[in-house]
């Protein structure tokens, strides 16, 4: 495998399904629809943060770290893991939370708690910034730190989706199967920057395509580019991207990052009641609400086989009682 050389530890459940969406198939009368289920991986109720701290906690035993720090909104899917992760391990958490304290937990919220992460919020200071200081003020007591970067995206973090790929496509294989898209949400790009590598070292011939959550296409392809070279090199890949490499969304932006609108309720809604399936409403509710749009604007022929990435973040629903 190309992360073979890399420290891994166990903690996703892999492989994920791989699984048909036969009735939303014939519903929107083509593509034929998959789903790669990495709303399963576990951890804590699932996400893709699973895979890619399966190569940062690796680092942080490997540095003899006690505590986990990192951060994120409110309702990080990212925090929640890396919660759930760091009590797997015996390590501390302290998780930089932007903004203000809620009158209630919720959500990855309650969970956050539940875990046993100490969590501070960033109020109105930059995040990353203020996590710094958590990890400075931690080290100067002490203790030893490892600083998760947001969304786990750096090279260490970006090989979790490295491995899903070639996963993805030694499964495809047996199956029989091949994917013309791929689609799936993308916000720090860690995701979509590993998969992309994984793809051009082992000759997907498919289309990677990211909806935007939260940043500009041109904005998040950039930094997906610079991931993507920056992971080529710690895997001693002889691979260059630039930001032509990234097809990004950005049309499905809405009211802005975690504001749900209609696209996403249809979505959510229409996935829950034809497949059984739960979608979340920051990522992958808008994600799916883009594939739907782009389905119903003719992109992609009934015969294409399109693959949406299903990333996770189940546990956000509880934090928006007003979806139904
Ligand atoms: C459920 C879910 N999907 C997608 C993403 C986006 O992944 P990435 O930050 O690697 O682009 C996230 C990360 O924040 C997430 O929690």
């Amino acid at each position: 495998m190309l992360t073979d050389r890399r420290p891994r530890v166990s903690i996703a459940h892999l492989p994920t399904p791989l699984e048909p969406l036969p009735r939303l198939t014939a519903l929107l009368r083509g593509p034929q629809l998959w789903v790669k289920r990495d709303d399963q991986t576990g951890l804590a109720t699932g996400g893709n943060k699973a895979r890619k701290l399966e190569f940062l906690v690796a680092e942080a035993l490997a540095q003899r770290a006690d505590t986990l720090v990192t951060c994120g909104a409110a309702q990080s899917n990212h925090a929640r893991q890396t919660a759930a992760a760091a009590a797997r391990f015996g390590l501390a958490c302290t998780l930089v939370l932007r903004g203000h304290p809620p009158a209630q937990a919720q959500g990855n919220l309650l969970l956050d708690g539940l875990l046993g992460a100490e969590i501070l919020w960033a109020e109105d200071a930059p995040l990353a910034e203020r996590m710094e200081e958590v990890a400075a003020s931690l080290r100067a007591r002490g203790r030893r730190p490892y600083v998760v970067p947001y969304g786990g995206s750096n090279p260490v973090g970006v090989c979790g989706y490295v491995a899903a790929m070639e996963e993805l496509l030694a499964q495809a294989a047996r199956e029989g199967l091949s994917f013309d898209y791929i689609v799936l949400a993308s916000s720090s790009g860690g995701t979509q920057a590993g998969l992309a590598v994984a793809a051009r070292a082992l000759g997907y011939p498919g289309r990677i395509l990211g909806v935007s959550v939260d940043l500009p296409a041109d904005a998040l392809r950039q930094r997906m580019a610079e991931l993507a070279n920056a992971t080529a090199d710690y895997l001693s890949l002889p691979l260059a991207f630039t930001l032509e490499d990234f097809v990004v969304e950005d049309g499905y932006l809405g009211g802005g990052y975690g504001v749900i609108g209609d696209r996403e309720r249809e979505a959510i809604r229409l996935l829950a009641r034809t497949e059984g399936l739960l979608l979340d409403p920051v990522y992958t509710g808008r994600a799916f609400g883009g594939l739907m749009d782009l389905i119903r604007r003719g992109v992609f022929s009934p015969q294409e086989r399109v693959l949406f990435w299903h990333t996770g973040g189940v546990a956000g629903l509880f934090a928006y009682p007003t979806l139904e």
